[in-house]
């Protein structure tokens, strides 16, 4: 395996503290709670709209999303949900780049997002004109770009990946006789090189909330609960990816929870799926798996900062106004759409189980 080697190379596309915003999440009482899901309940009705929202969003937007006929999914599957659905305005509750996807693969619809702002760390460590110069160095290359990416930066992509279905893709490439250059999230990478054995060269851009897994306080946790099993998503480390007895997308995550035979899971990924976990198998025992955290008092912080700014009040403001839309450039999307639309032949040629809402 390679890597992107130069030390100041690899500073850059990780963000600094200072470029991660603080976890704000929403607090509302139970009556504004009411208040403000009857309101929402009414604009998408009068709008055509669906909400389809990631699981990292809050517990409160996920029941508005479920309860209106909207979509609690992973990556794969809202942009899938996006295409199938006949509303004419998609709500996406998530980061920019899932409100970029569902703009992408429906250009006559749409998008809006409760908050612009909302941005993902491998995104903005992977800039389209350094990446596409990346790319020239290594025409010999296929290249696969993890879904939590810029339209530029898909646009010079061969394919697109979410961790639900890397495996598969990159075994079926590797299997072609492919070698891959692979960006940005390289713990993800660095998992599907492990697993496949395929010729990866890795971007090295990294999730701030996986990569803040600890091994060693997983082990801890581990002694303390023998009986538990450790869920990963595949953006932890490599040593939090060794301790575990399942690796895989958020929807694998659930899935793995509901049908594994333990009652205790300590979980390593955003705790915003603890609500979907919970809802899956309410009998079981879930337990956050340690971060470092931001604060001293902070024991598992584990919650992305980008997802936290989507709540319902800005749901309904967005509503309200029709402001924050999407627009991706048309020359743009027309070689964005590639790679998006080729993974999700594939995952349809392939039946890969893209599972969402209570069927995780
Ligand atoms: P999934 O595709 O597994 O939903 O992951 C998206 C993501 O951003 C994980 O941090
Ligand atoms: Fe991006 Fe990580 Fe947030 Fe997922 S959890 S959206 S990878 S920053």
């Amino acid at each position: 395996m390679n890597a992107l080697t130069d030390a100041g190379a690899a500073r850059r596309h990780r963000l600094t503290p200072e470029q991660v915003p603080d976890i704000v999440t929403e607090q509302l009482d139970a009556d504004e709670k009411a208040a403000l899901t009857a309101r929402i309940r009414e604009l998408l009705k009068a709008q055509n709209a669906t909400l389809v929202a990631h699981y990292y969003t809050s517990p409160e937007l996920q029941e508005v999303a479920d309860a209106t006929g909207g979509y609690v999914s992973d990556s794969l599957d809202m942009a899938r949900f996006g295409t199938e659905c006949s509303a004419s305005t998609l709500i996406v509750a998530g980061v920019r780049f899932m409100g970029e996807t569902a703009k992408i693969l429906n250009p006559e619809k749409r998008v809006l997002m409760p908050d612009l702002g909302a941005e993902c760390s491998l995104d903005l460590g992977c800039p389209p004109d350094e990446f596409a110069a990346f790319c020239d160095q290594h025409p010999d290359r296929e290249v696969v770009v993890y879904a939590n990416t810029s339209a530029a930066v898909k646009a010079r992509a061969d394919w697109m990946a979410t961790s639900g279905i890397a495996l598969d893709l990159v075994k079926h490439l590797h299997a072609e006789g492919k070698k891959i250059l692979w960006a940005p999230d390289r713990h993800l990478g660095a998992w599907v090189q492990r697993e496949t054995g395929a010729d990866i060269l890795l971007w090295d851009g990294s999730c701030v909330v996986h990569e803040a897994f600890k091994a060693d306080g997983i082990a801890r946790l581990k002694a303390e609960h023998p009986d538990a099993l450790v869920l990963v998503h595949p953006e932890s480390p490599a040593e939090v990816v060794a301790l575990a007895d399942f690796v895989g997308s958020t929807t694998g995550i659930i899935k793995a929870a509901r049908e594994l035979p333990a009652q205790k899971f300590i979980v390593a990924t955003d705790n915003g799926i603890f609500h979907k976990m919970r809802e899956a198998a309410p009998e079981k025992t879930f337990i956050e798996a340690p971060t470092g955290g931001k604060g001293a008092t902070c024991v598992s912080c584990a919650h992305c900062p980008w997802m936290a700014m989507n709540g319902l009040r800005s749901l309904v403001g967005v509503l309200e106004r029709g402001d924050n839309e999407i627009f991706v450039d048309p020359a743009l999307r027309e070689r964005a759409v590639q790679p998006i639309q080729r993974l999700l032949d594939f995952a349809r040629s392939r039946r890969t189980v893209v599972l969402g809402n209570n069927d995780a």
